[in-house]
């Protein structure tokens, strides 16, 4: 057995111990993404092997959080991709604002920047106050600061020429203060957001959906996975309602193609039929 059979049966063994201990099932996960990632935590905590990770599992009390860190993509910013703001601005919201109440869930959040850019142009829509926003990780290290809604002062200059790209019409700086080397975003922008741990691989979806955003997240799972989270949005969303995910991911080949139309093909925004 040359040395790669080795490291890919030791993975096998560690995905199967996690799947069995913590219930996380990182199987369906895209098998180079997750070798990389398992490999630089073997690396960080001071093992040759994967197999030597196994123990930790078993006893080592907080290593299931240092292994969704490890193994969670959380990079994100305030209005990622600002022409998907502009249409969900100029496009998705005018067709909300007929509903009596609007519920939206953001699946794979992160650190919530994603979440508080979309508080910010429902705030300014004059719609924020109708709507309750499910904001959603498996990973509850990144829901911690979600829940913070704190961000390095440094990200700001960036996130403002998002805003703006994105057709902000205020003044970015309306919506935070600044500590030290903090940018502290204004906690009413949260009043709406309820954050929860949500594994998308096995638990249950939230009710009935108007918009729903997973963007960036389908990009590390297989097309078993992929479509399996491709049900449960379409049995979480209302008719007539939005689905938004990522620049490089597509709804194409998955069983529910046919229940929708391509809202914004060039923004990945699609409405159920
Ligand atoms: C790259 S971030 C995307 C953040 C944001 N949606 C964006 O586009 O900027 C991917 C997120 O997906 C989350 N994730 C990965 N697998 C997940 C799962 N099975 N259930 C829930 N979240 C998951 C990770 O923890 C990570 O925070």
């Amino acid at each position: 057995m040359n040395v790669n059979d080795k490291e890919e049966l030791e993975l096998d063994l560690f995905i199967s111990m996690v799947k069995s201990y913590f219930d996380y099932d990182f199987n369906d996960y895209s098998r180079a993404s997750i070798k990389r990632r398992i490999k630089q935590l073997a690396v960080q905590s001071g093992v040759e092997h994967i197999s030597e990770l196994i123990p930790k599992v078993l006893y080592e009390e907080n290593f299931r959080d240092v292994l969704l860190q490890s193994i969670s993509v959380t990079v994100t910013e305030m209005f990622r991709d600002p022409s998907v703001f502009a249409s969900i601005r100029n496009e998705v919201i005018p067709a909300l604002m007929i509903l009596p109440t609007v519920n939206i869930w953001h699946a794979g959040c992160a650190t919530g920047e994603e979440v508080y850019s979309m508080a910010i142009i429902l705030r300014e829509a004059g719609l924020l106050q109708y709507c309750t926003i499910h904001a959603t990780d498996f990973n509850e290290a990144s829901l911690d600061i979600a829940r913070q809604g704190k961000y390095p002062l440094e990200n700001i200059k960036g996130y403002t020429k998002n805003y703006i790209a994105g057709g902000g019409i205020c003044s970015f700086s309306d919506y935070y203060t600044v500590d030290g080397k903090w940018a502290i975003l204004d906690p009413t922008l949260r009043e709406q957001i309820r954050f929860y741990r949500h594994d998308l691989a096995k638990d249950e979806g939230f009710g009935m959906m108007n918009l729903i955003l997973c963007r960036n997240v389908l990009i590390y799972f297989k097309k078993h996975l992929q479509d399996h989270v491709f049900n449960l949005f379409d049995n979480s969303l209302d008719v007539n309602s939005f689905l938004v995910i990522g620049d490089k991911e597509t709804i194409e080949f998955s069983p529910i193609a046919n229940s929708f139309e391509a809202f914004c093909p060039t923004c990945k925004i699609y409405r159920r039929g």
